[in-house]
């Protein structure tokens, strides 16, 4: 692409950023809808978050990404935030408007979006979830403002989601378990949906979650790693005639939501899916 005089800036902020996927996913779908833009990683350290942000405003950079460890520092730095990042307490999407900053949070909208593509519903359901990090507030808030009956959060760490479960609890029934086989035996028949949110499954030497014998037939069952493309949890799942969905979904619909509000048009999410197929998995 050509960059001239007019060029706008986007970026993602991290540390590291190295890594990050989203470079490629959103110059991609800036070139395809014929944006003149560019989307550029800036790693910034911790120390350096504030004036990241006042370099934003001063350098007119018209919107970002924050990924990790920034999401929830970034929040008190923010001029306006909406109602999901307010409620996450984290920002993965800024929107420069006039020097003022806008702040978003497209993980839960993304991750609601990738389970809505693949025809899975919410209304009335019962949810399981395991983990309560960063990634499984975003995605019990998803479940539940997607209409989930009743939440069961498992985690390792049982004040952990102890915590988590009081703040989801303002939106529905909620209901946390340390993560133990006895508990994960009498709530899993329960299910209908079963979402993995830890980083259980990313590597091959990971222990199971739990006795994945014990999936209940023919529910649906989400990981949202995406490398792995099928952890152990979701290989166990497809023998059980389960529906299966990784987290490549989450991925490219978060960044989706990004570029429809810093752009107000529709995100080409097809290129975008493509992209990130490619680069993922060949
Ligand atoms: P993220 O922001 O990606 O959610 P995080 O906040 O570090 O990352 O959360 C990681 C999640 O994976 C937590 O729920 C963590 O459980 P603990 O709170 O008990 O630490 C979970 N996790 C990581 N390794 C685990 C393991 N070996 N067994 C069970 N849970 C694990």
């Amino acid at each position: 692409m050509e960059i001239r005089g007019s060029t706008t800036v986007y970026g993602i902020i991290g540390y590291p950023v190295k890594h990050s996927l989203s470079p490629l996913m959103q110059t991609a779908a800036f070139q395809e809808a014929g944006i003149d833009a560019v989307y550029v990683p800036f790693e910034v350290k911790p120390e350096h978050l504030k004036t990241a942000l006042d370099g934003i405003r001063a350098l007119n950079v018209m919107g970002v990404n924050v990924t990790i460890p920034h999401k929830e520092r970034v929040v008190e730095f923010i001029d306006f935030l909406d109602e999901d990042a307010e409620f996450l307490g984290a920002v993965n999407t800024i929107k420069n408007v006039e020097g003022k900053l806008h702040g978003y949070n497209t993980d839960a909208v993304g991750f609601y979006r990738s389970l809505v593509e693949e025809g899975i519903a919410l209304k009335g359901k019962t949810a399981v979830m395991f983990g309560a990090g960063g990634a499984a507030k975003a995605v019990g808030y998803a479940l539940l403002k997607g209409g989930v009956k009743f939440l069961h959060i498992f985690n390792r760490n049982f004040s952990r989601a102890k915590e988590l479960g009081d703040l989801l609890s303002r939106l529905g029934n909620v209901l946390v378990y340390p993560l133990k086989e006895s508990a994960v035996e009498t709530v899993l028949p329960t299910a209908d949906v079963i979402v993995n949110t830890t980083s259980v499954g990313m590597k091959s030497s990971d222990p199971h979650l739990f006795d994945y014998s014990k999936i209940p037939e023919g529910k649906t069952v989400v990981d949202i790693i995406y490398t792995p493309p099928e952890t152990e949890l979701l290989k166990a799942a497809k023998k059980k005639g389960c529906k299966v969905v990784n987290g490549l979904g989450m991925l490219l619909y978060q960044g989706v939501a990004a570029f429809e509000i810093w752009t107000g048009r529709k995100a080409p999410a097809e290129l975008m899916k493509k992209v990130l197929l490619e680069e993922l998995y060949g």
